[in-house]
């Protein structure tokens, strides 16, 4: 086992060792020219504190409440593809790692696994909704997540046509990413630098790894990408393209938690709760659908005011430090999402990579809260960081 990983810069910098170019460049890639993945991670840094100084905050309380369920801690893995090209420990891995440290993550559509075959990870998961092929194919995937015990459906919104990942697109993938044995043989001077993954990929059969969560176990999904490729297929990610009926159709079927996954603005997080979604997440995916996209933590206000009260309003893409949660809690978010941190991590040492880096976030999140003065997540508000039109109101207060 290697050193523990210290911060998520870390973590990406060992991860790209590790990696082959092309499964590193499809983690840390963004779309067109990744001006929203870059923006992403520079708005949490040009976002400043309000620190309240002389006050003694105790051990803050990072523990609180999302769509009901209790979590140490408001940080969860967003859902992310083709997991197991990371490490053999794939999503089942990074499932173990959050409930062992008190969170809850989200299986991915296209995670590289059934959703059956990771439902017996103990703790809280939710599963996140591609259906390419429109309701029919969306009702019996719900229908699955639901007896193997998903407890809340998030629905993916930001991906009606694939975005452009020239990245992927230089290292010879094709789009949707497949991994087949054209591919791998067009890659092997990449994989051959980086033998210690190509061994574990090797041991644990590369051939599973294209089935999307949604097929069946025979991976014969009828409409679904990807199923009825045979045994070295792989789809990244599927255009599933969801309408605001779609979702109010949903919400008929699904009686748990239902989450919009993409909103950006707060008429689109109004439309959210009026076609009956407990909760929006902010996300621009990582930067890796629309190019041009604003940062996550810019729009968060706006659709927090938009939303008032009315639904729980969660958020990713950019989160790097513990203080960045911090921040998005104090602009109204109830929890954020992590993507490529853990997805870093993975490829490093695993699922202890995984718990790891979320470690690390808790470490530099209580720490930021005891260095802002502030006692507990709950207590956080827009006071508590730089140039929000909401923080005046709140000045005076204590
Ligand atoms: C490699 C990779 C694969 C992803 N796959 C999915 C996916 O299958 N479904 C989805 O809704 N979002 C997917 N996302 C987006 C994440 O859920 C999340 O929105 C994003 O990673 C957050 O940004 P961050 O990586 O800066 O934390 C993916 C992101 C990455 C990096």
């Amino acid at each position: 086992m290697s050193q523990a990983l210290r911060s998520v810069a870390e973590a990406r910098r060992r991860a790209r060792r590790v990696l082959p170019r092309v499964v590193y460049d499809y983690i840390d890639g963004g779309a067109d020219d990744e001006v929203t993945m870059g923006e992403n991670e520079q708005a949490f840094r040009r976002l400043a504190f309000r620190p309240r100084v002389a006050v003694d905050t105790g051990e803050p309380s990072l523990a609180t409440r999302v769509l009901g369920t209790e979590v140490s801690m408001p940080l969860l893995l967003a859902p992310c593809g083709l997991v197991r090209l990371m490490h053999p420990d794939g999503a089942a891995g990074a499932g173990r790692a959050a409930h062992s440290r008190g969170t809850l993550w989200v299986l991915s559509s296209v995670a590289g696994v059934t959703l059956e075959t990771v439902a017996d990870v103990p703790g809280h998961k939710w599963f996140q909704l591609y259906a390419s092929g429109g309701r029919p194919e969306a009702a019996s995937i719900m229908e699955r997540a639901a007896v193997a015990g998903y407890e809340a459906l998030v629905v993916t919104v930001d991906t009606p046509a694939l975005g452009n990942r020239e990245r992927d697109a230089r290292n010879g993938v094709t789009s949707p990413l497949r991994l087949d044995a054209r591919t791998a043989i067009a890659l092997g001077p990449q994989v051959l630098a980086r033998p210690r993954w190509a061994l574990r990929m090797m041991r644990d059969g590369v051939s599973t790894m294209g089935r999307p969560a949604g097929s069946d176990e025979a991976g014969g999904g009828g409409t679904q990408p990807g199923s009825g490729m045979g045994a070295a297929g792989a789809v990244a990610m599927l255009a599933s393209p969801f309408t605001w009926s779609d979702i109010a159709w949903m919400r008929q079927r699904w009686p748990k938690p239902l989450l919009v996954k993409g909103v950006l603005t707060g008429e689109d997080g109004r439309r959210a709760a009026d076609a009956g979604a407990d909760a929006v997440i902010v996300s621009n995916h990582g930067g890796r659908q629309l190019d041009g996209a604003p940062a996550t933590i810019r729009v968060l206000p706006e659709v927090v005011e938009a939303v008032g009260g009315r639904i729980e309003v969660l958020l990713d893409g950019g989160v790097r430090r513990g203080g960045d949660v911090v921040k998005a809690l104090a602009l109204g978010a109830r929890a954020v999402l992590v993507g490529r941190p853990y997805l870093y991590a993975l490829a490093v040492n695993g699922q202890t990579g995984v718990e790891q880096v979320l470690d690390v976030l808790r470490t530099e999140m209580s720490r930021s809260l005891r260095l802002l003065g502030c006692a507990s997540v709950a207590e956080l508000d827009p006071s508590y960081v730089e140039g929000s039109s909401r923080a005046g109101a709140f000045e005076n207060r204590s």
